[in-house]
């Protein structure tokens, strides 16, 4: 048989690791022929845009340089499939697209919307007899897929949040003056990767003195108070606040929605910086960390890649021995010295599904974390890459193949 392989959602650093895993693994089995690439996630399927991984990862360069790529190689893509039984159109061209090219099981890197894609493909194949197998791969920086002790993409935007941090809060310490400045940090609904910058402790530093996650009710008054007396002890105070706290007064975002209903957050940390300006006066500064938090290969985990390609070869095994519906999941055999081992799970169990940051990890006053956030993490940061560079620069492995709009009307949008 012949297999497919696609990534979904937003980027991280780690999904092309497992991509390459897919890739890397199945090439050692008799019973694969070809390994096919989706373009932009599972829409490829349903536009026909696959590409022959062997023509695209060509030699060991390739593999090095899709190791140390950011973001998603094949493209990605937030479509939401609808329930099979209401509409079955776009499974049968998926369906007839997997037939075409005679794939017997298909690979989805993605997070809980992606985990929805793969429970409604296995539950249409499983439905209609169709004995194709569909295996979700976890990744996320936002780390919140249940069951998973964390997922692929985590550990080195976590590391790249704490080396940030650092470097912030050098640089916002240097004046005699009072300053209040805010890292903004992402992670949706859950506050896994601001808790994240936690990690600072373990290395001396007291900073951020304030941390704030979805997980615990925020009030505008009492984060006033916290940073004032903050102020008591710092004179540069520094706040790392997830993107997913909401305020009293929310109509700083833009109310925008993707197609799995998330809100676009962004803009808490400036709604705040505002805030602070007309309360306290002090200078203050906010900073959104975006993006960069989920493409900053350069300061990517070792660990993190590592096992991001364990995993997704951990996946073509897991179809090969029969299994279908399931996602890979990493299961922490222990902290000291750290290790961890590969599972599977029904993927019902975690479609749609949110893993929020333990309470018990908030300390009383919920405006930082305990060390118990910290043991989790640790070892998720460990190890640096080493990397081709080019011209002084890490060199990117770029594959240009986006769809004209004319293909892609009236099928996608
Ligand atoms: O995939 C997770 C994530 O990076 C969240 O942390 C963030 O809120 C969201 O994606 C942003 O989505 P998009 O890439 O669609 O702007």
């Amino acid at each position: 048989m012949n297999i497919v392989v696609a990534q979904s959602g937003g980027p991280t650093c780690a999904i092309n690791a497992s991509l390459l895993g897919v890739f890397r693994h199945a090439t050692k089995y008799e019973e694969i022929g070809t390994v096919y690439g989706s373009v932009n996630g599972i829409e490829g399927l349903i536009l026909d845009n696959l590409v022959n991984l062997c023509d695209i990862i060509a030699d060991d360069e390739d593999v090095e340089l899709i190791r140390q790529t950011p973001s998603t190689v094949l493209g990605s893509c937030r479509y939401k499939l609808p329930d099979f039984k209401a509409d079955r159109t776009v499974f049968e061209t998926i369906t007839a697209n997997l037939k075409k090219y005679g794939i017997g099981a298909f690979f989805y890197i993605g997070g809980n919307d992606s985990m929805d894609t793969v429970m409604k493909l296995d539950d249409y194949f499983k439905a209609n007899n169709i004995d194709i197998k569909a295996i979700g791969i976890p990744k996320t920086i936002d780390n919140d897929l249940p069951i998973t002790d964390h997922t692929p993409g985590f550990g080195s935007a976590a590391k790249y949040v704490a080396t940030t941090m650092q470097e912030i809060i050098r640089d916002s310490s240097v004046y005699s003056s009072k300053s209040v400045t805010i890292v903004e940090i992402m992670g949706r609904d859950t506050g896994w990767l601001t808790a994240s910058s936690a990690v600072l402790r373990q290395n001396g530093e007291v900073a951020p003195h304030l941390i704030y996650l979805p997980e615990a009710p925020f009030s505008v008054k009492k984060f006033l108070s916290d940073v004032r007396e903050a102020q008591q002890k710092h004179y540069a105070v520094i706040v790392a606040v997830s993107e997913g706290v909401s305020l009293d007064a929310d109509d700083f975002q833009s109310g925008k929605v993707d197609n799995f209903g998330h809100k676009y957050l962004s803009g808490v940390g400036k709604a705040l910086e505002k805030i602070v300006s007309q309360e306290i006066g002090c200078k203050v500064r906010s900073i959104e960390l975006n993006v960069m938090q989920r493409c900053s290969s350069h300061l990517s985990s070792k660990r993190d890649i590592t096992e991001a390609e364990r995993i997704g070869g951990a996946a073509v095994k897991t179809a090969l021995d029969g299994f279908s519906g399931r996602m890979m999941v990493y299961k922490r055999v222990r902290n000291h010295p750290y290790n961890m081992r590969i599972e599977h799970v029904d993927v019902r169990e975690v479609a749609n599904k949110v893993k929020y940051f333990p309470l018990e990890w908030i300390n009383e006053t919920q405006n930082n974390v305990t060390n118990d956030a910290i043991e989790y993490c640790m070892p998720l940061i460990q190890g640096e890459q080493n990397f081709i560079m080019k011209n002084g620069l890490p060199k990117h492995y770029v594959l240009r193949f986006a769809l004209s709009h004319d293909k892609r009307k009236g099928k996608i949008e």
